[in-house]
């Protein structure tokens, strides 16, 4: 173990941080729309039971794992067994970590490009002035035709990445304390209050009722096997759990601090912002009349003319992309720490070279996605019957394949190899008493076989089963 090795300066910054890297496009672009195309309040209760059966002891375990062993993925692996088999599904991770940010570091691009047009007023052009039901709707329609133009042209694409990407490089040179724990001791309470303020206008809107019971009411004639696959894979990706970003983030905690609370407590915040997320979405959807099923260009094509409609719109508007913008970018400090930890602790290389490197490696990964919407249209793959561009492949690579291989791996390794005994000795280490959102569970008399049987029987056939579900075996 490193004595040198850069702390949080509390657990709370831990909790912020970790909180911000589980808190983004995930939640504020992703979940509304799959919810929306799979049930809403259905699909919401699948996500639910994944996020509390399997993503919160692999949580734990990843957290447990990086504070233990002080090391990025590959050399945690490496610091509990000899066996190279681990090494490698660190290694794992560190791809994982390539192929989230190649796809990640576009939208969150789109995120920026938009908080600047929102600001510029373009949304305003999508708009029926003073609108009112009898005049037809907003459109949609408009704005789904400025995405398109702008998504189609290589420069706006590769420009608004470049300054993602560049904005990520900048937090994580200044280091853990100064780059990551500031960013997100900053950026985290700004982005709660602004989802606060679009939550209350959402619920103010006429027919508000509606986007909410559609996110609580379920609608169960739409859940179907691929239902369980997008709902555990959303876990995953959710709680960036699977790739070891949460294991880098705990080796950066101290013994002192109790892991099963800050578990608890990252996955609570990461389960209400993306269900206020969904508040917030839905409420000015249904308002509107408009389609819940918009998928992915829900955030991008449905919200803009739907929020510069609202009295106040422009600045809603500029509010929720300047939310997904820092939701974007605290996750995607988290992502690329992945990698710059494993070339710092393995290569023994500096912090300000291995992000540099890191970075330029992502920067390059992430020109097939980016062009992907124009130059590269045409270069896609057929899988079970859908055309993939190489976003579309990164995405579902990464979120339902790597994310899910990582956590069966995760939950072997701690139940057969690390061993549930000395697991639950290190989850006491530090452990506070109270019981408190998840303090002293551990000391706790059924916790130990429940968390037990989880590990090593449920969380393994249930991520398996899953799995051979989605390749289509079963
Ligand atoms: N949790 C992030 C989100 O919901 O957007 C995405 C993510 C971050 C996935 C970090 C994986 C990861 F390691």
């Amino acid at each position: 173990m490193e004595n040198n090795r850069e702390q949080w300066s509390s657990k709370a910054s831990f909790i912020l941080a970790a909180a911000g890297s589980a808190v983004g496009l995930g939640n504020i672009w992703k979940f509304p729309y799959i919810a929306g195309e799979n049930g809403g309040a259905a699909f919401l209760f699948i996500y639910l039971i994944c996020i509390i059966v399997i993503g919160l002891p692999i949580l734990n375990i990843e957290i447990l794992l990086g504070r233990t062993t002080k090391k990025n993925p590959v050399g945690a692996f490496k610091a509990i067994t000899n066996n190279p088999f681990w090494k490698y599904v660190g290694a794992l991770g560190v791809l994982a970590s390539f192929t989230i940010l190649s796809f990640y570091s576009v939208v969150g691009g789109w995120s920026l490009a938009y908080t600047f047009e929102a600001f510029v007023g373009t949304f305003d052009s999508f708009t029926v002035k003073n609108w009112s039901p009898e005049y037809g709707m907003p459109n949609p329609e408009s704005a789904a035709r400025f995405f398109d133009i702008q998504t189609k042209n290589p420069f706006w694409i590769l420009g608004y990445h470049t300054l993602f990407l560049s904005i990520v490089v900048f937090i994580l040179l200044s280091g853990v304390r100064s780059g990551l724990e500031k960013a997100s001791k900053f950026l985290m309470p700004i982005l709660l209050f602004i989802l606060l303020i679009l939550v209350i206008q959402g619920l103010t809107l006429p027919d508000a009722n509606k986007g909410v019971s559609f996110l609580f009411q379920p609608d169960w004639s739409k859940i179907s096997g691929q239902t369980f696959l997008l709902a555990l894979g959303h876990a995953f990706f959710t709680l960036s759990l699977g790739m070891g970003a949460m294991m880098t983030y705990g080796s950066y905690l101290s013994d002192k601090d109790d892991v099963v609370n800050a578990s608890y407590l990252v996955a609570f915040l990461d389960t209400v912002i993306a269900i206020f997320a969904g508040v917030a979405i839905f409420t000015v959807v249904f308002s509107s009349g408009y389609d819940p099923t918009a998928g992915p260009g829900l955030v991008f094509h449905v919200l803009p003319p739907l929020l510069s409609n609202l009295v106040g719109g422009y600045y809603f508007a500029f509010l929720f992309f300047l939310l997904l913008s820092i939701a974007a970018i605290t996750s995607g400090i988290s992502i690329l720490e992945v990698s710059v930890a494993f070339l710092v602790d393995e290569r023994k290389i500096s912090r300000k070279k291995a992000v540099l490197f890191m970075a330029g490696l992502v920067y390059l990964a992430a020109i097939p996605c980016a062009l992907s919407f124009n130059v590269l249209s045409d270069y896609t793959f057929n899988f079970q019957d859908k055309a993939l561009t190489f976003f579309d492949i990164a995405d579902y690579l990464a979120s339902n394949l790597l994310l899910p291989f990582g956590g069966f791996f995760l939950a072997i390794f701690a139940g057969y190899v690390w061993g549930i005994d000395e697991v639950i000795r290190n989850l006491l280490i530090g452990e506070s008493n109270s019981i408190y959102f998840g303090n002293g569970v551990v000391k706790s008399k059924g916790f130990k076989p429940a968390f037990s049987f989880t590990v090593k029987y449920i969380c393994p056939v249930l991520i398996f089963l899953v799995f051979l579900y989605s390749i289509g075996w079963i």
